[in-house]
């Protein structure tokens, strides 16, 4: 298996990535920026594709923000065509590829014919174990949080469990992304220096990498040279650098 110069043992375990730019890569063309989501939907496959190769675990996708609703009708519209189109001509090979699906965020809000073929293919490969994919769909961090709070706030009302339970590993445990670790890596597209309400529970030592490339453009080579950033950084979880060398 060919590994562009990356240390096998070193890969990150969870990438998550912000596909930012699919609007000015459209317009830097003359195109309509649903051309340019179709583009982005390219650089998905590539990125799923690498990410499966290479054996990274997870890879985390912010395709749909909460906040994406407020988008013009034609562009949220557009945007779940080509949600649904990805997911049912991607079934087929990510069966054979062993890829399994999953998604957070607010589902309810889905039309019913993006939810019918997203519920059938998280169905499909919930047994794959090769790679995870998470989509983040109407998805945001501070509501995962809420939505935290809320559910423990129930367990503890209903005598489940005692305030005095409510620890870092219990939060963890309950947010939408639950027993999958911590992004190791967090990719964003297009220059722009913010998270977004993407993750935020889940980044506290997530290594930043951002690149100034639009996520239309974000080829295999694109994401083999973050890969090797992050295994030029050194991770020190808050501790000194001489404690790193103890082990
Ligand atoms: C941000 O670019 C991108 C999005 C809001 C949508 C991302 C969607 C895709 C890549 C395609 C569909 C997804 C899947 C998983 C098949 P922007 O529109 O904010 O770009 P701009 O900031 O340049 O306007």
């Amino acid at each position: 298996m060919e590994l562009y110069g990356l240390e096998k043992n070193r890969l990150p375990t969870h990438v998550a990535i912000i596909m930012d730019g699919n609007g000015r890569w459209a317009r830097l063309r003359g195109k309509s920026r649903i051309e340019g989501h179709r583009e982005g939907t390219a650089s998905v496959r590539t990125t799923v594709e690498l990410s499966r190769n290479l054996g990274i675990r997870y890879l985390s996708l912010y395709a749909f923000s909460s906040e994406n609703w407020n988008r013009p009708h034609d562009e949220v519209e557009g945007l779940m065509g080509l949600l649904e189109n990805y997911l049912e001509v991607e079934q087929e090979r990510m069966m054979r590829e062993g890829v399994r699906l999953v998604a957070i965020g607010d589902r309810k809000r889905l039309p019913a014919s993006v939810r019918r073929v997203l519920d059938r293919n998280i169905s499909l490969t919930r047994n794959n174990t090769a790679l995870t994919v998470i989509l983040a769909l109407s998805y945001s961090g501070r509501g995962d949080i809420v939505k935290t709070v809320r559910d423990i706030a129930r367990k503890v009302k209903a005598g489940q469990c005692e305030l005095a339970d409510i620890d870092e590993s219990m939060i963890a445990a309950n947010t939408e992304t639950g027993p999958i670790p911590d992004p190791d890596l967090l990719i964003r597209t297009s220059g722009e220096m913010r998270i977004s309400n993407f993750f935020l529970w889940q980044i506290p030592y997530t290594e930043l990498y951002i690149t100034p490339t639009l996520w239309p453009d974000f080829s295999e080579q694109q994401y083999i040279k973050a890969l090797l950033e992050f295994q030029r950084r050194k991770r020190r979880f808050g501790k000194t650098d001489e404690q790193l060398l103890q082990g």
